[in-house]
């Protein structure tokens, strides 16, 4: 008997209405290779739904024009319709005020804008920025790039075997060299939630700002950025539900306000001759040229979707999928978990013995099933576990858990195969 059978017989409720809200979602209602598509790559990105596309769609049928520069009647809404959504964003993250928030292309973009302008503001020659091992290269390279550029260098904090960030030493690695502290509050290869509070506790004791990478959080754990007093937070709207393109830079204002502007162009001056230029006010000054103003709405349409639905309720359905998953797993001898955190988002990262992971996929793919294999855009988690690759399933709001078993079957169809 299934989970889902088992439930009905039990006449158990679910933290969610399933059928309503994969009714929401109309790319879901379709067969892939003659079966019904289980989507299982969450973690790459979502699936949108109806709300998001209509809230695209009405904008562009009705109120698209530039944002910030016209006295006609669709300018004025195109423009309240852009800062409408930066105020959801504010919110959502509850912080303090909306010159905080900066629309930026996703979270790399966002990353890539501190190191470029922050990390030009502080980092020199000797410095350091803190990552952590079981960061997504979008979190390395741009601060090796910054380290290329001043002659700074990188300290990494390791993690275990469990694919947990080992903490003991953060004091030491942390040091009156550090300028920046900066890890993924949720891992995207293992799905760790990191205790991201004690490291913003000790990093602040020795004074040094700390950004989190969201893009894995913001979908499943409620984000305060007061409460964390997190200096720099940021995600991107298409791993939320949202449209790819966009997403946002939280910055502390005080520090925002004396970072040297990331591009130049229009919308990001208040005043420019050949002599000089002056900048706008926040956070226009890092917002250059014509915006994704249908990006940023359909951000603020997710927003709105997600909290309807309750961060709350649907972090709960994650976990049962998750926990009905690896108990799954661990009926199988040769397949090994990747990523056994004590703290997980709905992430199953996975090895089966003597397979190649793309041919985990390929399979699967055939069966209708959706995962990513490969190294994840995280080389050095695959590194500590001395693999090339894992296969990965994650899990949203509208996975149920007959997809679940659909997944296990044809995994043991795969192990078949091979045999
Ligand atoms: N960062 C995305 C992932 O984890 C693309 O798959």
């Amino acid at each position: 008997m299934t989970r889902d059978h088992a439930s009905a017989a039990h006449g158990l409720t679910s933290a969610l209405d399933i059928e309503h809200v994969r009714n929401d979602f109309p790319v879901l209602n379709q067969q892939i290779h003659g079966k019904p598509l289980a989507y299982l790559d969450n973690a790459a990105t979502t699936q949108k739904p109806h709300h998001v596309i209509d809230a695209i769609k009405y904008y562009y049928e009705h109120d698209n024009a530039n944002v910030h520069r016209g006295v006609h009647q669709l300018s004025e809404r195109a423009t309240h319709a852009y800062e409408g959504a930066r105020e959801k964003v504010r919110k959502f993250i509850n912080a303090s005020s909306t010159r905080e928030i900066v629309f930026v292309r996703g979270a790399t973009e966002a990353i890539n804008l501190v190191a470029g302008s922050y990390g030009q503001l502080t980092v020199r020659a000797g410095d350091r920025i803190v990552v952590s091992e079981m960061e997504h290269h979008s979190n390395i390279v741009p601060w090796q790039l910054l380290c290329e550029r001043t002659g700074a260098a990188l300290r990494v904090i390791p993690m275990n075997d469990k694919g947990e960030l080992i903490l003991d030493g953060l004091n030491e690695i942390i040091d009156d060299r550090t300028r920046l502290v900066a890890v993924s509050h949720v891992s995207n290869s293992l799905g760790t939630v990191n205790p991201v509070n004690r490291i913003i506790e000790t990093a602040h004791a020795k004074g040094v700002p700390v950004l989190l990478d969201g893009a894995q959080a913001t979908a499943h754990i409620s984000v305060d950025v007061q409460a964390l007093d997190v200096d720099f937070y940021v995600f991107s709207a298409h791993k939320m539900y949202g449209p790819t393109g966009i997403g946002a830079l939280y910055a502390k204002e005080k520090l925002l306000r004396d970072m040297p502007p990331y591009q130049g162009g229009g919308d990001m001056i208040s005043m420019v001759t050949f002599d000089k230029t002056l900048y706008n006010e926040l956070p226009f000054r890092f917002e250059a040229g014509t915006p994704h103003i249908a990006g940023a709405i359909g951000l603020g349409a997710a927003i709105d979707y997600l909290t309807s639905i309750g961060l709350d309720r649907i972090a709960r359905h994650e976990h049962e999928l998750l926990q009905y998953a690896t108990e799954k797993a661990l009926t199988i001898p040769d397949l090994r978990i990747v990523g056994t955190a004590q703290h997980k988002v709905s992430i199953l990262s996975f090895l089966l013995e003597g397979i190649h992971p793309h041919d985990i996929g390929t399979i699967l793919d055939h069966q209708g099933i959706a995962i990513r294999t490969g190294h994840h855009c995280a080389m050095p988690v695959m590194t500590h576990f001395g693999v090339a690759a894992t296969a990965r399933a994650s899990f949203a709001i509208y996975n149920t858990y007959q997809e679940i078993d659909r997944l296990f079957d044809a995994l043991n169809e795969v192990r078949k195969v091979f045999r």
